[in-house]
């Protein structure tokens, strides 16, 4: 009987031991994340509930050119257009705004593919530019 419940016990505290175990691995995952991971809707992680709020629609010009266009489109760092700067801008317009979109979302010279915004739509991309050119 003794031994019975001993080893019942055993097999009860291992359980306990191995759901601890589990849920530690849970959050030592959850804090190893990488900070920005994207979630898309209808991925593993975005029915756990971590899905960010889903996008109403594309983001305006100045939204996408103040988080990722600015850094050099601000001061005209690399000799990247600068913002506001009509002169500038028209000059790289005058090949067609859809030229210049291409240039932008593939990248040219020192100009990085979609200006870092590695999420972003065409039509996010061409919103900055419109924003940065008027
Ligand atoms: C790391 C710096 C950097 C960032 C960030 C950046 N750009 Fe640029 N961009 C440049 C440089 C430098 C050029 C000039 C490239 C050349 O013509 O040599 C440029 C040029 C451009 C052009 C002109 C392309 C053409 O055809 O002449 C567009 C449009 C543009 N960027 C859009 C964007 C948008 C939109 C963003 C943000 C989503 C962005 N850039 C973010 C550096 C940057």
């Amino acid at each position: 009987m003794t031994k019975l419940m001993t080893s019942m016990m055993v097999l009860a505290l291992s359980a306990m031991v191995s759901v601890a175990n589990a849920k530690a691995t849970d959050s030592i995952e959850d804090r190893i994340a990488p900070v920005g991971a994207v979630c898309v809707e209808g991925t593993e992680c975005a029915a756990a509930g971590k899905a960010v709020a889903a996008s109403s629609g594309p983001r305006s010009g100045a939204d996408v050119y103040n988080t990722y266009c600015t850094a050099c489109h601000g001061s005209g760092a690399m000799g990247a257009p600068k913002t506001g700067d009509k002169g500038a801008w028209k000059d790289r317009l005058a090949k067609g705004f859809n030229k210049t979109l291409a240039n932008a979302i593939n990248g040219i010279n020192l100009m990085p593919a979609k200006g870092t915004c590695g999420d972003c739509s065409d039509e996010e991309i061409g919103n900055a530019i419109k924003y940065m050119s008027n």
